[in-house]
Formats: C-alpha cells, structure tokens, sequence
C-alpha cells in the first residue's frame, strides 16, 4: 500500500487537499438495484447487517458503482442493542421495532455494557475486510448512534412523530432517563474504539432526532451525552477525526460545536455559508445538499454542488447531502452527484 493517506481521512484531519471529498449518508440500500436484488435473497434486514459476508458485499456496492471517497460499513445505529440485552427488529415499510421498550429503573439496570468483541465481532471482521479491500482509494468509515437518539428508540419503541414518551421520561424521571444515557455513552465510546481499532480510520456519530429538543433541553440530554463519548474516544484515539450529524440543527449548531467534536455535518436547511459562519474557524462542516436534488435534473444538481462548494472554500469540507439519500432516487442522479463532487475543479473553473 502506498504511504499516501486516502483524502477522505487527510481531508478530515484538516490537511489542504486538492478537492472536498465525497460520499453519501445511506449510499448503500434501497435506491441501488443490486441491493433490492439482494434484499429478495435474504428479507431480514438482521441478517444483512449482520451476517459479515453481506454486510460487507452491500458496504462494496456503492464503492463498486461509483467509487465516493468514503466506504461506510453497512448496519445501523441500533446494532449495538442486542449486545445490551434489547432486542430489536426493522421490519419493512414500520421501522425500528423494539420488542421491550424500556420504561422502568429495573429494566435499565438489567442492561449490560456492551463487549463488543464478544458480541459485535461481526463489524469488526466487516471493517477489517473492507480496508484491505479499499486500500488507500477511499476511506473507511465507522459510525454510531448517540445516546439520545438511541434512547428515543428504545424508550418509544419504534420510530416516533412527537416523541411523548421519551419526554415524559425526561420531565417527569430525568434521573432514570440520565442513567439509560450515560449506559448508552459508555457502551457507545466502547464500540466506536472497537470499530478504530479494526479499520474504522474516521467515525461519525448519528444524532438524528437531538434536533427535537429545544436547545436546553439538548444541553441536558444530548450535548452532555454526545461529550462524553467524545472525549473518551479522544483518550485512546485521539487522531481519528470524528464527525457529529443531527437532523434539524439548525437551532443548536453553535452548541454542536462545543462539544469536541472536529466536523459538523450539516443538514440542507441552513445556507453553507451561514453554517460557516456560525462554527469556529477550526471545526469543518459536511455536507449538505438536499437529498430531495437527486430528484431533479443533472444541471440542478451540479449547480447546487458548486454553490455548496464555494460557499465551505477556506474550511475542512467533506461534500455529502443533508441526510440520507432517499428510496427511489434514479441511480444516475446519484452518479451525478459523485462525478461532480470528484471533477469539481473543473466545473469550478468554467
Ligand atoms: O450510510 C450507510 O450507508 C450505512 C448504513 C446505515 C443504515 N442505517 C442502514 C439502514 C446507517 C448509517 C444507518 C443509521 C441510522 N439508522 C440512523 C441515523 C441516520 C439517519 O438517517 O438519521 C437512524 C435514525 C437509523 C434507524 C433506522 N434504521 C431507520 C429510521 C430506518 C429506516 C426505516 C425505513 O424503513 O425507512 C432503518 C432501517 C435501515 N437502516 C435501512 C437501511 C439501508 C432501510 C431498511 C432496508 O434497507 O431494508
């Protein structure tokens, strides 16, 4: 293998690159053919994730078709919970379904701290493979839920609109809904160095639903969380860069950025720029193209690339879109979206 780092992992260690790197949140799953094609093989999504051998096929497929800078491993953020003593399921066209949902003080201290060795070997042969499959052509990337958004699940039982119980839970029993998180952050920073340590060279932590909270609520339960698995992956691995993602951030993106970690992944509501802005100089951004471009025309989505670019030029930049690629986005739009993102230079320079 050659010295040279992937630019993906140089990119994110704040080294000035030739390019932005590109990859996509969710670019391996429904919209791709071959992984409808596989899901009719094997229809539990259990199985898929966490079976090494198709968990690693299915992280190679967006590689294989349109080679993003970054190969993230394919399962999800619930994974971890069985390894904690919560059964789950994702059953198609519901969600997550979680069998017990934990209500009560006994169920909490019931759950165990996750080994992930002992119980999530699987991701580590998967990470392992997919390093020595990638080489230095693309980065290889790990990820988590936080605290917060792995306790909304668990607490509501499957995916939620209001998110009733959960609060319920943080205004009537902060201390027991305290206890499930600070499990959930030790187990989480546990399985993010697990997942360094077999190949993962950049981590990003999903926080999807912390934008649900007004902001201070979010400084009781989500920033404190999101900081603590933070600094005790920083102890051990201090050089893997870390991203942070929430979904509606707008309202705490200053808050994102105290918390330690090195990018903030920015969703498509708030402007670039304004996200530059309102982040210190040393912390870099990704993203953040609406996912609902892809949609569109291939002019409307290089113009938006361009004006996505221009607009981080002079930070840490990693191009992505706001969340995740949506089911039924044309596959050539997704090609559109990476061949822009790797030729940017010239389309900038015209
Ligand atoms: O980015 C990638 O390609 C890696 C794969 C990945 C999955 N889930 C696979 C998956 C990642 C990074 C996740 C993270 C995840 N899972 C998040 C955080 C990211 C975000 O979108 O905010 C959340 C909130 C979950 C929980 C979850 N799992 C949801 C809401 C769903 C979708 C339910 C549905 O039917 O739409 C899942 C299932 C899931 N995880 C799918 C995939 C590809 C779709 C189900 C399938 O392919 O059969």
């Amino acid at each position: 293998m050659s010295e040279i780092q992937p630019l993906l992992l140089r990119a994110a260690r704040g080294e000035s690159v030739e390019r932005p790197p590109v990859w996509m949140m969710r670019q391996a799953g429904r919209y791709m053919k071959v992984y409808r094609d596989l899901r009719d093989q094997h229809q539990s999504f259990r199985e898929r994730s966490e079976n090494p051998d198709l968990s690693y096929e299915i992280s190679m497929q967006p590689f294989e078709a349109f080679e993003p800078d970054g190969v993230i491993l394919f399962s999800d953020i619930l994974t971890p919970l069985p390894g904690m003593g919560i059964d789950f399921d994702i059953v198609e066209s519901k969600g997550p379904l979680i069998n017990e949902p934990i209500r009560n003080l006994q169920q909490v201290e019931a759950l165990r701290p996750l080994e992930p060795k002992e119980s999530m070997g699987f991701v580590g042969e998967v990470l392992t493979r997919l390093r020595e499959s990638v080489g230095n052509k693309a980065t290889v990337l790990g990820f988590v839920g936080a605290p917060w958004t792995l306790a909304a699940y668990v607490v509501e039982g499957k995916s939620s609109k209001n998110y009733a119980v959960i609060k319920a839970m943080a205004f009537k029993e902060p201390t027991l809904l305290h206890s499930l998180l600070d499990h959930f952050a030790e187990s989480i920073a546990n399985y993010l160095r697990y997942q360094i340590d077999s190949g993962a060279q950049v981590v990003q932590m999903f926080d999807s639903w912390a934008g649900q909270l007004s902001p201070i609520d979010y400084d009781t339960f989500a920033a404190p969380y999101q900081k603590k698995v933070i600094d005790l992956v920083k102890q051990t691995h201090p050089d893997t860069p870390m991203i942070l993602y929430i979904s509606g951030s707008a309202g705490v993106l200053e808050r994102m950025g105290k918390t330690g970690i090195d990018i903030v992944s920015l969703d498509w509501t708030v402007d670039m720029a304004d996200g530059c802005s309102r982040l210190p100089k040393d912390i870099g951004v990704q993203g953040n193209v609406d996912p609902g471009l892809l949609f569109g025309d291939p002019e409307a989505i290089r113009s938006r690339i361009v004006d996505t670019v221009l607009k981080a030029k002079g930070r840490k930049h990693i191009l992505n879109l706001g969340h995740g690629i949506l089911p039924g986005t044309p596959e050539a739009n997704a090609q559109v979206f990476f061949e822009t993102g790797k030729a940017i230079n010239d389309y900038i320079n015209r």
